[in-house]
């Protein structure tokens, strides 16, 4: 898939900017504060319904205005579409696909696939584990309306049972009061688990060969799904899901917050079998993160039968001249959106120059 079109209207920085892309490599440079990642940011937007760098959806506003609006326009295998996204600054969302409007914000994932790379993506090795389950939901969601759907649900059952046993504290009735959540937790909490156990696995596959070729064979990359549930049968993990939010129903009271589940679990990454959250170096952190996120791609075309748009977001200026020239390599085939402050390698691309939220002819 690729993108053919992006439409901004007062998103961030731009006023009104069409930009138009090839199938294969773009370039998008120009001066710092110019507004490259803004526009990297919109594509994202319409990708998932959020934005990687804020939460407000008030501050994608340009200042001083009312509503903003991106428009991505996309080519697929047997078709092409446009996915509309916009916010106005009472929070509303306006989503579209070929026109018709959408209700759920959910309804957009899917359409617009992306892989994001941006020097901030390092979290995804170094830091808790609520980065490596976000790179989990991400891809998965963006592969599963089904797996969508079910976090959805996870979450807000969570957040319901840790209410109840943040305010419902001393009640004598909170164990059966939990249990109609504890159902339905243990449902759909197992059913992430198990897509999540079998996206690791297959992701596996591909980081490892990913990973040779980027360390010239010298680091074998393994990784892992660390969960609080061991793989088996959906209705066996269920089950026993459902029997731990039982058992630990006394510690959970005391902290007042639900101790056991899919939101406490993580992925293990071993370079060489060493553990490189802890004792990777920067370039080795630099260089799984890489892996990782190639091998998503990969994922990516054998599940959906579709390559993803990868967007990279100033990681060129990041990696030694080695490395970029395997990360341009690995890129071709792609569409691929990279910004940057210079671009001198002596390879075809589209090259748009921005500056001050305006694209330069
Ligand atoms: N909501 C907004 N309205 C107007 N300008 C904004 C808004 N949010 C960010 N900006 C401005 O956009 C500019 C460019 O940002 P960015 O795309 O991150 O630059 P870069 O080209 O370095 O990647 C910054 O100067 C920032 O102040
Ligand atoms: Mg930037």
């Amino acid at each position: 898939m690729y993108i053919k079109q992006v439409t901004l209207k007062n998103f961030r920085n731009y006023t009104n900017q069409i930009v138009h892309f090839d199938k294969g490599l773009n370039v998008v440079v120009g001066k710092n504060a110019s507004g490259k990642t803004n526009l990297i940011e919109s594509i994202y937007c319409a990708a998932l319904g959020k934005s990687p760098r804020s939460n407000k959806y008030k501050d994608l506003i340009k200042w001083n205005e009312n509503n903003c609006y991106i428009k991505v326009e996309v080519a697929k295998k047997y078709r092409d579409y446009t996915v509309e996204f916009g916010i106005d600054i009472q929070d509303k969302k306006r989503i579209a696909i070929d026109g018709i409007p959408l209700t759920k914000l959910s309804q957009l994932i899917g359409g617009v696939n992306i892989v994001f790379f941006s020097p901030d993506e390092m979290k995804l090795i170094k830091e808790s584990p609520v980065e490596r389950r976000r790179f989990m939901d991400i891809s998965l969601s963006q592969q599963s309306k089904q797996y969508f759907f079910a976090l959805s649900k996870y979450n807000n059952i969570l957040m319901q049972r840790n209410k109840l046993l943040k305010n419902n504290f001393s009640s004598t009735a909170l164990k059966e009061q939990l249990y109609a959540w504890d159902i339905q937790l243990a449902k759909y909490g197992a059913l992430i688990i198990k897509y999540r156990y079998e996206f690791v696995q297959k992701l596996q596959t591909y980081a490892e060969k990913v990973h040779n070729r980027l360390t010239a064979d010298q680091e074998k990359l393994s990784i892992k799904y660390e969960s609080c549930l061991e793989e088996e049968s959906l209705e066996n993990m269920e089950k026993t899901f459902l029997e731990k939010l039982q058992n630990d129903f006394e510690k959970d009271r005391n902290l007042a917050y639900t101790t056991f589940g899919a939101h406490r679990d993580d992925m293990q990454i071993l370079s060489n079998d060493i553990d490189m959250r802890k004792f990777g170096s920067q370039g080795q952190q630099r260089t799984c993160a890489l892996s990782l996120k190639f091998a998503e791609i990969e994922l990516f075309k054998s599940e959906l039968g579709e390559s993803p748009i990868l967007l990279l977001d100033d990681v060129l200026s990041e990696l030694d001249e080695g490395r970029q020239t395997q990360l341009l390599e690995m890129s071709s085939g792609l569409q691929t959106i990279i910004t940057c402050t210079e671009f001198q390698e002596n390879i075809p691309h589209n090259r748009i120059t921005i500056s001050k939220g305006k694209m330069i002819e």
